[in-house]
C-alpha cells in the first residue's frame, strides 16, 4: 500500500481524492496491485460527511512524522506556509507533487536540489497546463531539442472570459464570476486577470527550457482588465483573436525574451482557435520543429489528473529529477527593445494620430479611435503613444 497525504482539500485537492477512488482499479493495474491510500489530509477546515472526512489533520507534524506516508500532494496554493511544508516534507525524506505554481516559479530550483540530494522526487506536471501534459513532454521528449519558442495560453480563467466576451458577449464581471464558480479562478482573481498566473506558467516553463531560473520579477507582465467587446470585435474583423500569452523566444542575440501579455494572435495560428478553459501551449525546437499541446487548462478533475500522473510516476519508482539549475538565468534579453507591431485603441484625433504614427489606417468604435502600427520598439512606441497627449490601450500583435 502506498500511503499519501494531501495538503490542501479545495479544488485541486478534493479532485485528488476523488480520482484516486474513481480509478483506483485502473491505478492498480498500472502500479503491480498496489493500493493507493489517503493516509492525511491536511486541512484548516472539517469536512463533515466527506467519506474521508476522519483522515483530516489540521497540523504537518503528524504527516512529517509517519513513516509510512511516502508521498505528499500539496495542493494547498500560495507561497507560505506551502513552500515550508514542501520543503520540509522533503527533508523528511518524502516525495512531493505540486500544482503550485506560485512554490514552483519562486522556489522551484532549491526544492528541485532538496529532492535530488534526498534521493526523493519534486514533480509540478499540474503547476502548468492544468491536465495538459507539459512540463514531463519538455524535459523528456523534446530533450533532443534546443528550444527556440514557448509560446501559451496558460490561464483557463482568462481564455473562459474573452471568449465568453466575445462569443456571448457578457460582460467581464459575469464571465469572471462564472470561471469562479466553476472552479477556474484563483482565490484572488486578481492574479489570473492581471496575468500574474501565466507570468509564474511561462517563467516554470522558460527555467524549464533554458536551464536556470527566470524570475517573474524579470518579466513584463500585463493581463486582460482592459480590453472590451469593441477590441474583440475589432480583432476578429481583422482577422484575428485575443489571446493573453505567455512566450519566450531565443532570438538572433542569443538571448531570451519573455513576456505575458494580450496578443492579436493571427487566425491561422492554432493559438487563435483555443477557446474557453482550454490552454494551449506551442513549443518549437530546433530539430522537431513546431508542436502543440492542448487541453483543459484548469478546474478541479482535468488539474488532478496532471497531479495522479506525478503520482504514478513516483510509486513506478520512476526516480525523476526534473528541473534547472538554481541559479539567476544570465540570458534574459531586454524585452523594452523588442520590437512587434501593435493595435492602439485612443482619444487622440485623427489628425493627431497621423501626425505621430504617420499613414495608418484609423477607424472609429464608440468613440475611440483605432489602428495597427508598423513594427516599432516598444520605448519607441511608448514615446510616440506620450506624444498622443491622450487616454489609449495597445495590445500585441503576434507575428
Ligand atoms: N487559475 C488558474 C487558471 C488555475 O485559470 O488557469 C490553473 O492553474
Amino acid at each position: 500500500m502506498i500511503n499519501i497525504a494531501i495538503m490542501g482539500f479545495g479544488v485541486v485537492g478534493s479532485g485528488v481524492a476523488e480520482t484516486i477512488t474513481l480509478n483506483a482499479k485502473a491505478f492498480a493495474e498500472r502500479t503491480e496491485g498496489l493500493e493507493l491510500n489517503v493516509k492525511y489530509i491536511l486541512d484548516l477546515r472539517e469536512f463533515p460527511g466527506h467519506p474521508l472526512a476522519d483522515r483530516v489533520v489540521h497540523e504537518i507534524t503528524p504527516i512529517l512524522e509517519d513513516e509510512a506516508v511516502t508521498i505528499v500532494v500539496e495542493t494547498m496554493g500560495g507561497t507560505n506556509p506551502a513552500y515550508d511544508f514542501s520543503k520540509k516534507a522533503l527533508l523528511a525524506g518524502k516525495s512531493v507533487v505540486t500544482s503550485n505554481k506560485e512554490v514552483v516559479a519562486k522556489h522551484g530550483a532549491e526544492l528541485q536540489a532538496i529532492a535530488r540530494e534526498k534521493g526523493v522526487s519534486y514533480l509540478f506536471e499540474a503547476s502548468v497546463g492544468g491536465g495538459i501534459p507539459i512540463i514531463r513532454p519538455m524535459w523528456q521528449c523534446l530533450a533532443s531539442n534546443q528550444i527556440k519558442s514557448v509560446t501559451g495560453i496558460l490561464n483557463g480563467t482568462c481564455n473562459y472570459i474573452l471568449t465568453k466576451m466575445e462569443k456571448d458577449k457578457e460582460d467581464f464581471e459575469t464571465a469572471l464570476k462564472q470561471s469562479q464558480e466553476l472552479g477556474y479562478a484563483e482565490r484572488n482573481p486578481a492574479a489570473d486577470v492581471e496575468g500574474m498566473d501565466t507570468c509564474r506558467k511561462i517563467s516554470i516553463l522558460s527555467s524549464l527550457a533554458y536551464g536556470k531560473t527566470v524570475s517573474t520579477e524579470d518579466v513584463i507582465c500585463e493581463g486582460i482588465t482592459k480590453i472590451t467587446y469593441d477590441d474583440l470585435v475589432f480583432a476578429r474583423e481583422n482577422g484575428y483573436s485575443i489571446k493573453l500569452l505567455g512566450r519566450a523566444s531565443k532570438e538572433d542575440d542569443g538571448k531570451v525574451y519573455v513576456i505575458t501579455a494580450p496578443f492579436l494572435v493571427p487566425k491561422e495560428n492554432a493559438l487563435s482557435t483555443v477557446n474557453d478553459v482550454y490552454n494551449g501551449i506551442s513549443v518549437v525546437g530546433n530539430v522537431v520543429g513546431d508542436v502543440l499541446f492542448c487541453g483543459r487548462g484548469a478546474g478541479s478533475l482535468p488539474t488532478a489528473s496532471a497531479v495522479m500522473a506525478d503520482v504514478l510516476d513516483v510509486v513506478r519508482d520512476c526516480k525523476k529529477s526534473i528541473g534547472w539549475k538554481d541559479e539567476k538565468a544570465d540570458f534574459l534579453g531586454d524585452m523594452t527593445c523588442f520590437a512587434t507591431s501593435n493595435y492602439i485603441r485612443t482619444k487622440a484625433e485623427e489628425n493627431t494620430i497621423k501626425t505621430v504614427f504617420g499613414a495608418v489606417n484609423v477607424s472609429n468604435r464608440n468613440g475611440w479611435n483605432v489602428f495597427i502600427t508598423e513594427q516599432i520598439k516598444n520605448c519607441e512606441l511608448l514615446t510616440k503613444l506620450e506624444k498622443l497627449s491622450a487616454e489609449w490601450v495597445r495590445i500585441r500583435v503576434m507575428q
